[in-house]
C-alpha cells in the first residue's frame, strides 16, 4: 500500500526532506506555517538556496507525487506518516525551544483520524518522544492508534540533497514493529545503511555526532592558536593528524570558527541536557568557548595589521556560514562585521548567495556598510580584504588584478584559502590562521 507522507515545516531541513522523499517515489505533502514558503514551493522555486533542490522540486511536482498545502490539519489528516521538521531554535540558556514541536503535537492530537506514525526529523533533545506522546495522549479526541519515532537528519547545508540521497547511515529510532516496518519501507532504497535503535538512542546519536564534529573543529582551532606562537603550520599539523585513519582528515580545517543552525545550538543543547540529567559536559563548554573566541582572535589580527580601523575601507568576502548556502545563521561574519563597525571601519561586503539575508541584519548604510555585486568591487580601493567564507570563487580571484585595484594589497584570510608564499610573491601582505 502506498504510504502517504506529510512533512511539517518546509525550511532548510523540511523542504529537502519533502523533495527527496518524493524523489524516492513516495507520495509527499509539505506544509509550513509561512504561506510564502508554500507558494514558492508550488511555483517550483525553493525559498532557500540548496544545489540540486530546484530541479528535483520541479521534477516531482510535475510527476504528481509531491504537493504543498498551507493547511496543517489537512496535511495531518491526509497522511499516514508525519515528519516533524519545525524549528527547534536555541533559547538564551542553551535549551532547545520545543514550543513548535509541542504545538504540532497538539494539532496531530486534534487530527488523529487514522493510525499515524510521527517521526522526529528536527534535532530534538533526548526524551522528546516521551513528551510528544504525553501531549497527544492529553489532547487526543479518540483512541486511534499512533507511534512516535526518531529519524534524525545528517544533512550538511550546501550538500543537503546529495547527503539525503547518498546517506552514510539512516538512523531509525522506534518502539514498535509497525513503526520499524514503515520506516524501513520508506528507506528501502538504503536498506544496507539502516541502523535500528530505540528512540532515546536515535535522538542522542544526532546530538553526539554534531557535538563530536564541533569538538574536532574547536580542537584544531585551539591547535592553530599554538601554531601562531610557534613555527608550526596548522595546515600541515591537520594533514599529519588526518593521515591516521582513526582521526581522518575531515573537519580539521582551522578558521574563524563554526556557525550554522546546528553546531552552536546542538553543542549548547547537549550541555543543557547534561545539566538536566546530572552529567557534567564541561568538555563541550570548552568547545563552545574556543569557538566563540575565534571571532575576537581574528578581529585582533585585523587590528594588529591595520592599527587604526576608523574610516579604513575593509572588504569582507563571504557572509554565509559556509560555502554553497545562503544561510547566515550564527555565521562568523555577523560578529566580525559587528566588531569592525564598532571600530568605525567602512565595510564593503560581498557574498555569492547570502547578501539578501545579511541585509536583514545589517541594512546598507553609506559609507559605513556597502554591499557590492562582486568580490572585485568590494576590494576596489580597499585598505584590506578579509576572507570569512571559503567560496570557491575567492580562490580563483585574479590576484594580479586585485593587487592593482586595492589601495593597500593586504589580505587577511580567515579560512586559509591561499598559499602564503604564492600570494606574497604577487606583492601582497598576507595573514592567515595558524601559520606564518
Ligand atoms: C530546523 C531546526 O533548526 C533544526 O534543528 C531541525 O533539525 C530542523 O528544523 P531548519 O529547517 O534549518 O532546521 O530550520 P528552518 O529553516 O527555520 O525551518 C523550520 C521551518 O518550520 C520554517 O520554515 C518554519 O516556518 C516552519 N515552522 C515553524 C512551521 O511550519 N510551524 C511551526 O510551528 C514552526
Ligand atoms: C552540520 C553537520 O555536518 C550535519 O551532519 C548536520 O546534519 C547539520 O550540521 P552544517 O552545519 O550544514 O552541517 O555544515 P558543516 O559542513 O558541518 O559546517 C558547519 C560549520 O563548521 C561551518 O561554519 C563550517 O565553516 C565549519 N567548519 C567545518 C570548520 O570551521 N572547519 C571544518 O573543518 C569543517
Amino acid at each position: 500500500m502506498k504510504i502517504k507522507i506529510g512533512v511539517i515545516g518546509t525550511g532548510y531541513v523540511g523542504l529537502v526532506t519533502a523533495v527527496c522523499l518524493a524523489e524516492l517515489g513516495h507520495q509527499v505533502v509539505g506544509t509550513d506555517v509561512v504561506k510564502e514558503k508554500i507558494d514558492f514551493a508550488l511555483a517550483g522555486r525553493p525559498h532557500i538556496y540548496e544545489p540540486g533542490l530546484e530541479e528535483l522540486l520541479q521534477k516531482n511536482l510535475k510527476r504528481g507525487n509531491l504537493n504543498f498545502y498551507h493547511d496543517l490539519d489537512k496535511t495531518i489528516q491526509d497522511s499516514d506518516v508525519l515528519f516533524v521538521c519545525v524549528s527547534t531554535p536555541q533559547l538564551a540558556d542553551g535549551r532547545a525551544d520545543m514550543t513548535y514541536v509541542e504545538g504540532v503535537s497538539r494539532r496531530i492530537a486534534d487530527n488523529l483520524n487514522s493510525y499515524k506514525l510521527i517521526v522526529e526529523k528536527s534535532t530534538v533533545p533526548v526524551r522528546t518522544s516521551a513528551w510528544i506522546k504525553r501531549v497527544i495522549n492529553l489532547y487526543r479526541k479518540n483512541a486511534e492508534n499512533y507511534d512516535v519515532a526518531s529519524n534524525p537528519e545528517f544533512l550538511r547545508e550546501g550538500s543537503a540533497v546529495h547527503d539525503f540521497l547518498n546517506p552514510d547511515r539512516i538512523i531509525i529510532g522506534v518502539e514498535s514493529e509497525k513503526a520499524e516496518k514503515i520506516l524501513c519501507q520508506i528507506y528501502q532504497k538504503f536498506a544496507d545503511k539502516i541502523l535500528v535503535t530505540n528512540i532515546d538512542t536515535a535522538e542522542l546519536i544526532k546530538h553526539a555526532s554534531n557535538s563530536f564534529l564541533a569538538m574536532k573543529i574547536s580542537f584544531i582551532n585551539l591547535i592553530s592558536e599554538l601554531c601562531e606562537k610557534t613555527e608550526a603550520d596548522v595546515e600541515l599539523v591537520a594533514r599529519g593528524m588526518g593521515l591516521d585513519p582513526r582521526i581522518g582528515p575531515q573537519f580539521l580545517k582551522a578558521g574563524v570558527g563554526y556557525g550554522g543552525s546546528c553546531f552552536p545550538k546542538d553543542v549548547r543543547a547537549l550541555i543543557h541536557i547534561g545539566e538536566e540529567m546530572g552529567v557534567d559536559f564541561s568538555l563541550l563548554k570548552e568547545v563552545d568557548k574556543i569557538n566563540t573566541r575565534r571571532i575576537y582572535i581574528f578581529v585582533n589580527k585585523v587590528k594588529q595589521v591595520l592599527w587604526v580601523l576608523r574610516e579604513k575601507k575593509i572588504a569582507v568576502l563571504g557572509l554565509s556560514f559556509k560555502p554553497q548556502t545562503d544561510d547566515i545563521r550564527n555565521a562568523p561574519s555577523i560578529e566580525v562585521i559587528r566588531e569592525l563597525k564598532k571600530e568605525g571601519a567602512y565595510l564593503r561586503l560581498y557574498d555569492p548567495q547570502a547578501i539578501a539575508n545579511m541585509k536583514k541584519i545589517f541594512p546598507e548604510q553609506e559609507p559605513d556598510l556597502v554591499y557590492c555585486p562582486s568580490a572585485y568591487e568590494a576590494l576596489e580601493g580597499a585598505n584590506a580584504g578579509l576572507i570569512i567564507t571559503e567560496w570557491p570563487e575567492f580562490q580563483n580571484l585574479d590576484l594580479r588584478k586585485v593587487e592593482t585595484i586595492m589601495s593597500n594589497p593586504i589580505l587577511i584570510d580567515g579560512r586559509n584559502i591561499f598559499e602564503p608564499a604564492e600570494v606574497r610573491k604577487m606583492g601582497f601582505e598576507y595573514y592567515s590562521i595558524g601559520r606564518k
